[in-house]
This record gives structure tokens, sequence and C-alpha cells, in this order.
């Protein structure tokens, strides 16, 4: 099965993308997540990347299809993909169908997740994570059992994104609106979309999900 979870920034692809994995034993291929792997690691790409992804704007579409295509090529992701924050462009979307026909394989559902722009805002500017082994926690709606304590690992040290500050959210959202949510009606008229209500809690959104995959995908 390959998915792809789209929706504004925030709006909790990273979230369902990790329990849909678990669920359906499928490879979480994050293009945000690679991009600050490769910030972290010091290389050319992540230098260059760092400067657009500071600024809320998107990496060019030949680095994100060079990136995503070496990972739909690794054997891991033979059982099947959840694309959390790809495609992003009509190009991207084109691109990815090509790499999958190429396979003998296509996407089975589109999911998008909905919500508030005032809430995306607030879960953004509330989110951060273990240093350590990556849990997500945000000061509002997830703070860890013991205070300054990770749940996980039990490290003591959380970072945040350099990208999530309210100013920069808010040219993301504009990038979203322009560039990425006009691909929705690319698979709208393949009947690949599913609309799911992101303002729910997490589980009711994981719920919503598993019913519309559970209905749209044979077993
Ligand atoms: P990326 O990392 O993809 O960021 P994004 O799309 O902006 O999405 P986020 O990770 O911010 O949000 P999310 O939807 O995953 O929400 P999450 O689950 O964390 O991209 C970063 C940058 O990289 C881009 O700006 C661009 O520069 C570059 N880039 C990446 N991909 C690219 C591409 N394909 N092409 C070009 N450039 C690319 O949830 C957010 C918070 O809300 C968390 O704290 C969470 O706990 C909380 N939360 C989640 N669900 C709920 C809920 N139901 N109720 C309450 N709180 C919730």
């Amino acid at each position: 099965m390959n998915l792809i979870l789209l929706g504004p920034p925030g709006a909790g692809k990273g979230t369902q993308a990790k329990r849909l994995v678990d669920r359906y034993s499928l490879v979480q291929l994050s293009t945000g997540d690679m991009l600050r792997a490769e910030v972290a690691a010091g290389t050319a790409l992540g230098r260059a990347a760092k400067q657009i992804m500071d600024a809320g704007k998107l990496v060019s579409d030949g680095t994100i299809i060079d990136m995503i295509g070496a990972r739909i090529a690794e054997p891991a992701a033979r059982n099947g993909v959840v694309l959390d924050g790809f495609p992003r462009t009509q190009a991207q979307a084109q691109a990815l169908d090509a790499m999958l026909a190429a396979r003998g394989k296509k996407i089975d559902a589109v999911i998008e997740l909905a919500v508030d722009e005032d809430a995306l805002v607030e879960r953004i500017a509330g989110r951060y994570a273990c240093a350590r082994c990556g849990a997500g926690y945000h000061d509002l709606f997830q703070l860890p059992r013991v205070q300054g304590v990770c749940d996980v690992c039990g490290g003591a040290s959380f970072t945040r994104r350099a990208d999530d500050n309210a100013e920069t959210v808010r040219d993301r959202l504009a990038v979203y609106r322009s560039q990425t949510a006009p691909i929705l009606p690319y698979y709208e008229a393949q009947h690949l979309l599913r609309r799911v209500d992101g303002m729910q809690s997490p589980d009711t959104v994981t719920a919503a999900i598993d019913h519309i995959l559970a209905s749209s995908i044979p077993a």
C-alpha cells in the first residue's frame, strides 16, 4: 500500500504517518526529516536547503525528486510507503507517479488533513522534540509525563525546529496555499483524494484514516 498524507504545516502529517508505519508495516518517507538530516550532517545539500527551509520556501523539485527516488528504490520500501511532506508541487506529483509506475506500483490513497489556520500556528509554535530520540511533544497538548524528561528514552534535552516560529509559519502556509493545495484536484480527478477533519484529537484522526483505508483499499 502506498499512501500520501497531504496538508498544511502542522496538520499532523508526521504524527499520523508514524502511526500508519506501525499499523500497516509501511516505511515513512518524510522529505522534511530527510532534509533536516542533511542539514544536521552538514552536507552540501543540507547547507543549501537550510536557508530555503528557514525562509519557509520550497527546496527545488529536482533535489527533492532525486531524494525520494533513491528511497523508493530501497528494498525497505517494497511493502509500501507513507509519504509525508511529499509531493508538494505538480511536478513532484507527476514524478512520483512515474517512479511508482516504473516499479509496477501506484498510489492507493491520498489523505488530506484539514485544519484551521489559527490552530496550525498554535500547534507549530508549541512543538518541540527530544534531542536524543526525536519523540515529539507540545507545550500545551503533549507534555512529557515528568517535566523535562523524555517519556521514550529518558533524555533531558529538547530541541525546536528553526522554521517553527510564527512568522515563518505564515510564510509556509502561504507557500502551501499557492504551490501545494493546487495538486489536490490532480488526485481528486483520479478518485484518490479523501478528506479528514484534522481538528479532531490525534486518536480520532487515526480512526478516520483507518476507516478510509479499510473501505477504499482491497485487503
Ligand atoms: P516538513 O518537515 O514537511 O514540514 P511541514 O509540511 O511544514 O509539516 P510539519 O512537519 O511542520 O507538520 P506536520 O503536518 O507533520 O504536523 P505534526 O504531526 O508535526 O517541511 C519543512 C521544510 O522542508 C519545508 O518548509 C520546505 O522548505 C522543505 N521541504 C520538505 N519537503 C519538501 C518538498 N517535498 N518539496 C520542497 N521542499 C520541501 O504536528 C504538529 C504539532 O501538532 C505537533 O506538536 C503535534 O503533536 C501536534 N498535533 C498533531 N496532530 C494533532 C491533533 N490532531 N490535535 C492536536 N495537536 C496535534
